[in-house]
């Protein structure tokens, strides 16, 4: 039997929302092994986290660089070969820019990155490392998502005339109206989440899912966002026009204010 695909984490700790996703994706064809991590930036939370679920203690490490370091160490047989990045935001480029730039494969987590010049030059990293470099976006994987791209392309609906996207949660509502508590979460911290709250969380994955369902490409935007108060410089709703190739129009929405809404994502193509 072949071994498995030795799979390095950083972030996704026990006190994360995808961690525990991207352990169970690992494991549904049994093909990869958690071989270290970095679950945590505390130390005492990482390796406590690692007994939990069974990860060899001596591959645990109290940074992303110490990782690197330990790790380029070891034979190429035994060296973690692809590291998941599961962090805020603003650690997935110079994450995977350092993994690819040292020979490993990456599995980074949406958004890639926080502004295009960083996404500019971890293509260019990724295109010297020649590994590979997946960014979860993760609804392609549906089946009815792959069933739509296939009808549209055997051309089921003839020619596409507009598309809408709709990516809403109602979340933030309990956080965004205390100026204490908006002020505490990452996902509102421009050093931590980059420029965009609603749209870089979600409405990535709406505008993915448009490119990828059509094989169209969005070339211009209009956007209008809502941001509640004075003090948030993160967009918690906002609506985008898109003009896409083939003189196709639509619009994406994305809202973190929709209350009653948990995770509702929709796509019409029509
Ligand atoms: N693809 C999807 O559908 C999807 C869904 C949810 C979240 N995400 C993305 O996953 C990422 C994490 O989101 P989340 O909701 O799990 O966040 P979270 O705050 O719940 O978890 C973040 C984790 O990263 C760890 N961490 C923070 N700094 C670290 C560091 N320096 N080194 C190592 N670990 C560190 C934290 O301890 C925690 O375990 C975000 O970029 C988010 O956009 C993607």
């Amino acid at each position: 039997m072949p071994k498995k695909i030795r799979l390095g984490i950083l972030g996704g700790g026990g006190d994360s929302l995808i961690g525990v996703l991207h352990r169970v994706a690992s494991h549904i064809n049994d093909n990869y092994q958690i071989t270290g991590a970095v679950f945590n930036p505390d130390f005492e939370s990482n390796m406590a986290f690692a007994k939990e679920i069974d990860v060899p203690l001596n591959r645990i490490y109290k940074d992303f660089d110490t990782l690197i370091e330990e790790e380029l160490k070891l034979p190429k047989d035994e060296r973690i070969q692809v590291c998941s990045i599961l962090t805020p935001n603003f650690l997935h480029y110079p994450m995977a820019k350092k993994l690819l730039d040292n020979g490993f494969h990456v599995i980074c987590e949406k958004p890639m990155t926080t502004s295009l010049d960083e996404a500019k030059d971890l293509q260019k990293s990724h295109e010297k490392a020649g590994t590979v470099f997946a960014l979860t976006h993760t609804y392609t994987g549906y089946p009815m998502v792959r069933q739509m791209r296939e009808m549209i392309k055997a051309g089921a609906l003839g020619k596409i005339h507009k598309v809408d996207a709709v990516y809403y949660q109602g979340w933030i509502n309990t956080i965004i109206h205390d100026k204490e508590k908006r002020s505490s979460v990452w996902r509102l911290d421009p050093k931590k989440a980059g420029i965009s709250s609603c749209m870089g969380d979600i409405g990535v994955h709406a505008f993915n899912l448009v490119e990828y369902t059509t094989g169209l490409k969005v070339n211009e935007l209009l956007c209008d966002f809502n941001y509640l108060y004075e003090d948030n410089k993160m967009d918690v709703d906002g609506t985008v026009l898109i003009r896409m190739s083939d003189h196709v129009k639509g619009v994406i929405r994305g809202s973190q204010v929709a209350t009653g809404e948990e995770n509702g994502l929709a796509i019409a193509i029509y």
